[in-house]
This record gives structure tokens, sequence and C-alpha cells, in this order.
């Protein structure tokens, strides 16, 4: 059994694409994967978000989401605006640990960057990352050591 955070140096640096060659890799091995993406910010409704996005890219995995907020903000600030709860690190651990007694490896896409806030304590994914001893897998832009 095998918890992996995916995160990035940033929005848009290709998280979801890794996390699908991950799980593809791992379908590949004969392993069971399922992709939690905690909190997913700018959709709305019935919406395909990035874990349904990695099951379209990588087959059969298992898709799971704990809250989804319309605005594409950090996590804190769009469940502010929008009125909803927030998805604290211990909330990410249970239910990536839920996943994990059922599946061989469990695929954690977080929002935007590794600090990116998901509560109003400031909570990041790192804490959640910390409570389950996960590994972190951080997704860069070829290029960007020079815009760091
Ligand atoms: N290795 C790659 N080569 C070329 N294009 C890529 C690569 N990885 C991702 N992309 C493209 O870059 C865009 C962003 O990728 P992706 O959705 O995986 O990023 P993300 O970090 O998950 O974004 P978000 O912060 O919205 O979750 C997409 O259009 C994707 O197809
Ligand atoms: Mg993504």
């Amino acid at each position: 059994m095998a918890i992996v955070v995916v995160t990035g140096t940033g929005t848009e640096v290709g998280k979801t694409v890794a996390t699908a060659a991950v799980a593809a890799a791992s379908l590949a091995q004969g392993l069971s994967v399922a992709v939690l993406k905690p909190a997913q910010t700018g959709v709305t409704g019935g919406e395909p978000g990035d874990a349904a996005e990695v099951a379209r890219l990588a087959g059969e995995v298992t898709a799971a989401e704990l809250a989804r907020y319309p605005e594409p903000l950090a996590p804190a600030t769009a469940a502010l605006r929008a009125g909803l709860d927030t998805v604290g690190p211990e909330d990410i651990a249970e239910a990536a640990a839920k996943l994990a007694a059922v599946h061989d490896v469990v695929l954690i896409e977080g929002a935007g960057g590794l600090l990116v806030r998901y509560d109003a304590q400031g909570s990041t994914l790192a804490d959640a990352a910390a409570l389950l001893r996960a590994r972190v897998l951080l997704v860069a832009p070829a290029g960007s050591a020079r815009s760091m």
C-alpha cells in the first residue's frame, strides 16, 4: 500500500497529468488505484474535476473528492467565499486512509502548490502528508528553476 501526495510549484504545472501517469503505471503493474482530490476548485455542479480527468486518462481508478468550490482560488478562500465547509488535513488523512484500506495505491492531488491554504488555520497539504507519512511528488514545469 502506498499513499503519494502529488503537489506542484503552482497551478497548471501538470499535477493531474503526472497523477495520471503514476496511476497508469500502477495499473499496468496490476495494482488497484484511487485518486483523491481533496478540494476541487473552479468547477460547479457535475462538471468533471481533476480526479475524473485522471480516470479518463489512466483508466480504471476510483475517483474521489471531498469538496468542490466554484471559484478557482486557494481552497480556504474559495470555501469562505462560497460559504462552504473547508477540508482540513485530518479530513484528508482520514479519507486517504479509508481508500488505502481497499486500494494498493492512493494518489492525492493538491490544489495549486504545496503551501496553498486549505482552512482558516492555514493548514496545507504538507500537513496532510505529514499526518499520513506519505511520500510527496512535486511537479514542476521544465525550466522553472529560473523563476524560483
Ligand atoms: N508533460 C506535459 N507536456 C505537455 N503538456 C502538459 C504536460 N503536463 C501537463 N500538460 C498540459 O498542461 C496543462 C495543465 O496540466 P494539468 O491539468 O495536469 O496541471 P495541474 O497542475 O493539475 O493544474 P491545476 O492546478 O489546475 O490542478 C494541461 O493542458 C495539460 O494537458
Ligand atoms: Mg490538476
